[in-house]
């Protein structure tokens, strides 16, 4: 279970192209001291070329916040993996809380999505999975769990140098400035973790899936979720774009 961690930053549509480049030189000065794709920055789409560009050099690992199925053709506004890759991206989030409430995204497209990121060669997805506040009021959180991974990751094929994140985002505590019990989401991972055993086998789950946290990380906080067995990393949104915060968080969950 000694698994190398990552931290990503979802900079969502936070920041004009201009701060997007002022952020990514920012943290190309300040994270000097981790590996390759330790940390990853997921910009906005209209900033991934010039954030691939400023951070040349530097070990932090890009992605981006959505993708669409098909490789090409007349499907207006979409972007497909392959050209994201080209655009320098490794990883890519699928399927946000955000993107299921404002753009009707369901575990449907989510699984297109991940079947189309799959198919190019060395690319990682981040399938977002959580409950709402109401599912988890009247304890469905473990149930909603099961089915949102059996509806995104059913027929996959997860070949052997693959790697495929999970991010357990629950989606009350995205935004809220509260982030759950440590204890309460490492619970979350197990359930998430003995699904994945249910359906891919132990050794493909220990090999090639991480199982992240997302949700209102921040510095006061974060120390919880150092150390726990379940949690192999986190995914960052308000607390990733204030650059010393952000290297505090990493700090803490990828140094020992
Ligand atoms: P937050 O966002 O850290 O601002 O809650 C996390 C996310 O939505 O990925």
């Amino acid at each position: 279970m000694s698994k190398n961690k990552i931290v990503i930053a979802n900079w969502k549509m936070k920041l004009t192209l201009a701060e997007s480049k002022k952020l990514a030189q920012d943290v190309k000065e300040k994270f000097t001291n981790f590996s390759e794709d330790e940390v990853v920055i997921c910009p906005n789409f209209l900033s991934i070329c010039e954030v691939n560009n400023i951070i040349q050099g530097s070990t932090i690992g890009l992605g981006a916040q959505d993708v669409f199925w098909e490789e090409l053709g007349a499907y207006s506004g979409e972007v497909s993996a392959s050209m994201l890759k080209e655009a320098g991206c490794k990883y890519v989030i699928i399927g946000h809380s955000e993107r299921r409430k404002f753009l009707m995204e369901n575990y449907e497209m989510i699984h297109k999505e991940l079947k189309a990121v799959l198919a190019v060669e060395n690319m990682v997805p981040i399938v977002c999975i959580g409950e709402n506040w109401d599912e988890r009021k009247t304890d469905r959180r473990d149930y909603v769990l099961f089915e949102q991974l059996q509806q995104a990751l059913t027929g996959i094929e997860v070949k052997d140098n693959q790697e495929i994140i999970v991010a357990y985002e629950p989606i009350w505590a995205i935004g809220s400035g509260t982030a759950i019990e440590p204890a309460e989401a490492d619970y979350a991972h197990k359930i998430i973790r003995l699904t994945l055993n249910d359906m891919f086998g132990e050794d493909v789950v220990e090999n090639n899936f991480k199982i992240i946290y997302g949700g209102s990380i921040n510095k006061d906080n974060v120390v919880g979720f150092n150390g726990l067995d379940n949690i192999d990393g986190l995914l960052v949104g308000v607390a990733s774009l204030n650059p010393d915060e952000f290297l505090h968080v990493a700090n803490k969950i990828l140094k020992k």
